[in-house]
């Protein structure tokens, strides 16, 4: 069992979002998901309860419980991957999911004020000695202007997964309780939540 982190201390950056495509792109993949919602603000679990469509399992788990679950959990052969959503401010239950992360996303929007940012959110990776990587997300779905710089950026402080431009499908998704490969499977945005799964899954097949 591997168990994914969605982290950032910046509010909005895009980490429900991405977490709920993700989940989905992972199950139609195969895996046998758990979507854990670790933010008292409950995008995640609000998305969940809008799905008609089975398959994900959806948990809340008190955040003084948290280590306990996932340590017990990993026993468990019916879950392949949990999904952990995480809230903008750090506290004690985010530095739980993080130590046990396989793999931690960190969304951050392509502008110098947030890529400034998640400096913080890097530290305390580091202090842990998680693996993990950036995502640029919310890139122009058209020129992807100011990626590059941004992408040169981050490389000098961690590894960058491919990026996710600003597009409806990822909006109208969160709000229907799809993920964007359900909601348009051909669409540009299913293409880059897919390659963003493919990454994922190969980092996390490393450890
Ligand atoms: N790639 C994207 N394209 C379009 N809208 C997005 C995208 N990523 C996030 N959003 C929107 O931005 C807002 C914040 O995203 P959210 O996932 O809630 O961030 P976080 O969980 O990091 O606080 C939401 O309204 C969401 O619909
Ligand atoms: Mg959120």
């Amino acid at each position: 069992m591997k168990v994914l982190v969605l982290a950032s201390q910046k509010g909005g950056s895009g980490k429900s979002t991405i977490a709920a495509s993700l989940a989905v792109a992972a199950w139609q993949d195969g895996e046998r998901v758990v979507v854990v919602d670790m933010d008292p603000q409950a995008s995640l679990a609000e998305w969940g309860k809008l799905r008609e469509t089975g398959g994900i399992v959806f948990r809340s788990v008190a955040p003084t419980a948290l280590d306990r679950w996932i340590t017990e959990t990993r026993k468990v052969p019916a879950v392949s991957l949990v999904i952990i959503d995480t809230a903008g401010t750090f506290g004690p239950e985010v530095d739980t999911a993080l130590k046990h992360a396989d793999l931690c996303l960190v969304p951050v929007r392509p502008s110098a004020f947030d890529l400034r940012a998640a400096g913080p959110t890097v530290d305390r990776l580091r202090l842990f000695s998680r693996p993990f990587a950036f995502v640029l997300n919310g890139t122009n779905p058209v020129t992807h202007a100011r990626t590059a710089d941004a992408v040169a950026a981050l490389e000098v402080g961690g590894a960058v997964a491919p990026p996710i431009a600003d597009r409806t499908d990822f909006r109208d998704s969160v709000a229907s309780g799809l993920g964007v490969t359900e909601i348009a499977p051909a669409g540009k945005a299913a293409t880059e939540i897919i390659a963003l799964w493919q990454y994922t899954k190969e980092r996390m097949s490393q450890r």
